[in-house]
């Protein structure tokens, strides 16, 4: 075996075997695995070019006499390995696969605007945003916001420029159903989204469509909201008319948008619509009635509209990781664990694990604090029946899951050094969030702080605990506070990705990224002071100019070439580029951005074999 063929084996067999050995010492084990398969790819490129290098050079007549040229040729392959990995597109051994789902995402209330247009009913956000302004950081609301109720032609054009194949965007309840009942139903509302579902269609972008995310009608809180089971076969009336509407066109589902944010944000404490502001209470009803609604609505679902209809539905969970903040702590990992059951647990181990119903820590916490509370035999968290915990269990065709961020996190000490209220959702999970002391860098929210690791943890968790289930990465992204230069947003999403593919190789199944968001809108309660759109608006101009941002060019590549490209970091020039960029067939582009790199190390090897030959 030739020299440099036999180092770099050996290279990679001792790493190889280093890695298994620290596998048992947990903590570095995945940071080396993770070289070693670096490693491996580079290995995997280089090697074959190595090889024909080497054979090149002996093939040479170089006069034995000549120490120095001898010496060349075990130098010479060295150097032309070096060269020809340096042009190598390693990134090409870490492709997402050619059918991977790339979507971008929105919702109804953050873009649409026309908050009353036609005969549009009022949403939980308008009245809050209307009757608290002081509760939204810039008291602003979405009233207008990005006017795609105008502006949704543009939109669909902004997702081909992405070559996104899938827009995530939801319904809004009270635009289709102005009071939240089936005696008015909205002929403007109905279009509205017809009209877009058609014109996506017609650009080959497949509609993605959550039928929830937060606009509830007003006149239904008045009734109590998702606090009353009443809701329950409400919104299966509202469900049952959009499936009718569009379920031959819309093939992908989801019933509702982060039930953990609806129930704790919404009724928990005063962050979201309703404001509700009274804990440990309200939320557990409301996630009750919340994930009976949801399996009803699977159920009618493939009883009424899949057989003939084909589509498939699901729902979309949210939490940031739980990254323990003393990892050798066995405490600390406890709590990191308690985290996972309480905010996806809640919503997923009823749907997606093997026997159903909520996890069992949180019965039995929610349990014996009640007791310990005074509530008596009565659990603060409601009961499901066998029926209902049966009729629950696997109603979603896939596990959507949003993600952000992560938080340190410990437990509660026994006499509440976390000074949650009690009870709370908060006391009850026993769990101490904070970003303290992270070097994870910032974001433009305050709750947003980058680290990629916590999404690889956050999928390989939800594999362990459900069985692999296909997973859809429905929403992650990032904020900032403005401008079009965002090569944060750029390194955040390749970071990400590069974590999503982590996992991927270790096994988990992910069939999709939807990143968020398509365009800045409104960001709830912080108004228009958080951007997160790839595409910039600029709200001042009356049709709300769209242009795109740097990110946006980067993840239309990531879309367009199924990779990352690291290397690829476009300068601001015309928005028009973007547009160019779409036309291209897909080998020219990976030609044109490896084709630099490629360049200097080809010519490298050509200097050096004329300095050979001369
Ligand atoms: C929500 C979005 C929101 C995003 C960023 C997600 O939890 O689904 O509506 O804009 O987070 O805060």
């Amino acid at each position: 075996m030739k020299a440099p063929e036999f180092i770099c084996q050996r290279f990679a067999v001792g790493l190889t075997r280093f890695s298994n050995r620290s596998v048992k010492s947990g903590q570095k084990a995945r940071k080396v695995q993770q070289l070693t398969k670096k490693f491996k790819a580079i290995i995997s490129v280089c090697l074959p070019k190595v090889f024909v290098c080497h054979k090149l050079v002996s093939r040479l007549r170089i006069s034995p006499k000549k120490k120095q040229t001898n010496m060349m040729k075990f130098i010479l392959p060295l150097f032309m390995l070096i060269a020809s990995c340096l042009g190598s597109p390693v990134s090409q051994t870490r492709r997402f696969p050619s059918d991977f789902l790339w979507g971008v995402a929105s919702s109804s209330y953050q873009i649409e605007g026309g908050w009353n247009a036609d005969d549009k009913g009022e949403s939980i956000w308008d009245f809050l945003t209307h009757t608290h302004a002081e509760k939204i950081v810039d008291q602003s609301n979405g009233d207008i916001s990005s006017d795609s109720y105008h502006q949704w032609k543009r939109d669909v054009q902004m997702v081909k420029e992405l070559h996104a194949g899938t827009y995530r965007f939801s319904l809004s309840w009270p635009r289709i159903m102005p009071g939240g009942y089936m005696n008015h139903v909205s002929t403007a509302g109905i279009k509205y989204y017809s009209n877009l579902i058609d014109e996506l269609l017609r650009y080959n972008i497949t509609p993605m469509v959550t039928i929830y995310h937060w606009d509830l009608p007003q006149r239904l809180q008045e009734l109590g909201g998702w606090t009353n089971p009443e809701i329950i076969p409400l919104f299966k009336d509202y469900a049952r008319l959009v499936l009718e509407m569009y379920g031959d066109r819309v093939k992908i589902w989801t019933t509702i948008n982060e039930p953990w944010h609806v129930c704790e944000h919404g009724y928990g404490v005063d962050y979201m619509a309703p404001s509700y502001n009274y804990p440990g209470i309200p939320a557990y009803l409301c996630g009750h009635n919340l994930l009976k609604a949801h399996a009803e609505v699977v159920h009618m679902y493939r009883e009424l509209f899949q057989p003939r209809q084909g589509g498939r539905i699901g729902i979309t969970l949210d939490t940031s990781w739980p990254e323990p903040k003393d990892p050798n702590s066995a405490e600390d990992r406890e709590a990191s664990e308690r985290a996972m059951q309480f905010y996806v647990g809640w919503f997923g181990h009823p749907i997606f694990s093997k026997h159903g119903n909520y996890p069992k820590v949180m019965i039995e916490r929610i349990r014996n604090l009640s007791k310990e509370q005074g509530f008596g035999a009565r659990s603060r968290l409601p009961e499901f029946t066998t029926e209902e915990i049966h009729r629950i269990r696997g109603t979603s065709d896939f596990f959507g899951i949003n993600s952000y961020t992560s938080n340190l996190v410990t437990s509660n000490g026994h006499n509440n050094t976390g000074k949650f209220p009690v009870p709370s959702f908060n006391h009850d999970m026993g769990v101490v969030e904070s970003q303290a002391g992270v070097d994870w860098p910032g974001s433009g929210s305050v709750w947003l702080k980058v680290y990629p690791k916590g999404m690889y943890n956050l999928l390989m968790w939800i594999h362990r605990e459900y069985n692999a289930p296909e997973i859809i990465v429905t929403e992650n992204g990032v904020s900032d506070r403005g401008g079009l230069e965002d090569y944060a947003r750029v390194d955040y999403y390749n970071q990400y990705l590069s974590a999503v593919l982590d996992a991927m190789e270790d096994g988990v199944n992910i069939s999709g990224y939807i990143a968020w968001s398509l365009m800045d809108s409104y960001e709830w309660k912080a108004g228009y002071t958080e951007k997160f759109g790839l595409y910039h608006v600029d709200f001042s101009s009356p049709e709300r100019t769209r242009t795109p941002k740097i990110s946006a060019r980067v993840f239309a590549q990531i879309c367009k070439t199924n990779t990352i490209d690291w290397s690829y970091r476009p300068k601001l020039d015309d928005e028009q580029q973007l547009v160019a960029m779409a036309q291209l067939p897909a080998e020219e582009q990976m030609a044109r951005t490896s084709g630099a790199s490629g360049a200097i190390s080809w010519s490298l090897t050509g200097l050096l074999l004329l300095a050979l030959l001369r």
